[in-house]
């Protein structure tokens, strides 16, 4: 089956005449998938995802191909790709607080979300569509909580109203930029296991980014490791678990913690 979204020997410079940030990867995403996409701090992991959505700045020089649904993204007009962005490719942002307008009711900007898409929708059933995604996101009393202001939320809410924006249009791919990296662990857990839950109700399609394996093998069905703009490996969680074939994938593994773990050991570092 042809995958969903198929990025080939993609390669990403800021300048014509810099260094390629990301050079050469490839990887796919089949229908109902969650690819991880681990690597250290600069690797090009947030990169990569704006070049999917096309929201790399101007004069950055973008080569190869990224194929999603039968359409090369790179060679779509800007019109084409505005109505897929938001609507068939959804991102989560790691700071949901700069990520919301703060004057705004929750409600309010969810909805906006929707309007872009569907301007012909009454009303009314906006309305009854952020309901319905503040409910899909767990979102306690939604009818209420629609006309208050992110600073009325908690942190781990401020997410859940994010992935309620991203999700409300139902699309088919989800972006999720290091979604749970500003949270304490035990939010952590629960976004996670939000996000679980969705891809199991929705089927959708899932880009997770981290640098951290544990929590990426939670959510992930493949993992791809990236260092310095380079894809090292990629394979099924239990695979880059049980047999990494790269030493940094190995040094990635020696720095997640179990129950064995020797704690008075410093980390493995390359
Ligand atoms: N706008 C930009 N102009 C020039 N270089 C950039 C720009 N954005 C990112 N880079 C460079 O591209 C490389 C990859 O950055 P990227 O943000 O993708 O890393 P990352 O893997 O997401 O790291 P982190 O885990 O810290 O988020 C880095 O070397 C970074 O300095
Ligand atoms: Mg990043």
């Amino acid at each position: 089956m042809t995958p969903l979204l198929s990025v080939e020997n993609l390669s990403i410079r800021f300048r014509g005449d810099g260094p390629a940030v990301v050079d050469g990867i490839s990887f796919t995403i089949g229908e109902g998938e969650v690819l991880g996409l681990v690597g250290e701090s600069g690797s090009g992991k947030s990169v990569t995802s704006l070049a999917i959505l096309r929201l790399l700045a101007p004069g950055s020089v973008v080569s190869g191909a990224i194929r999603f649904a039968g359409h090369d993204l790179l060679q779509l007009s800007e019109n084409e790709m505005r109505a897929r962005r938001g609507r068939e490719i959804a991102m989560i942002f790691q700071e949901p607080m700069t990520a919301l307008n703060p004057s705004m009711r929750i409600g309010d900007q969810i909805g906006e979300a929707v309007r872009v898409h569907h301007p012909e929708i009454p009303r009314g059933e906006v309305r009854e569509r952020v309901i319905e995604a503040l409910n899909d996101v767990a979102m306690p009393e939604p009818a209420r909580r629609y006309s208050d202001y992110p600073h009325q939320f908690s942190g781990g809410q401020r997410q859940r109203i994010m992935i309620a924006m991203a999700v409300v249009n139902k699309p088919r791919l989800l972006i999720a930029d290091e979604p749970t990296t500003a949270l304490d662990v035990t939010v952590q857990a629960q976004i996670l296991r939000l996000l679980r839950d969705l891809r199991e109700r929705h089927g959708l399609s899932m880009l997770f980014i981290s640098h951290d394996l544990a929590v990426t093998a939670q959510t992930a069905d493949r993992v791809a490791v990236m260092r310095r703009g380079h894809i090292l490996e990629s394979n099924t969680v239990d695979a880059i678990f049980h047999h990494p074939q790269d030493a940094y994938t190995r040094a990635l593994l020696a720095a997640v913690p179990t129950m064995t773990t020797d704690r008075s050991r410093p980390l493995a570092t390359l």
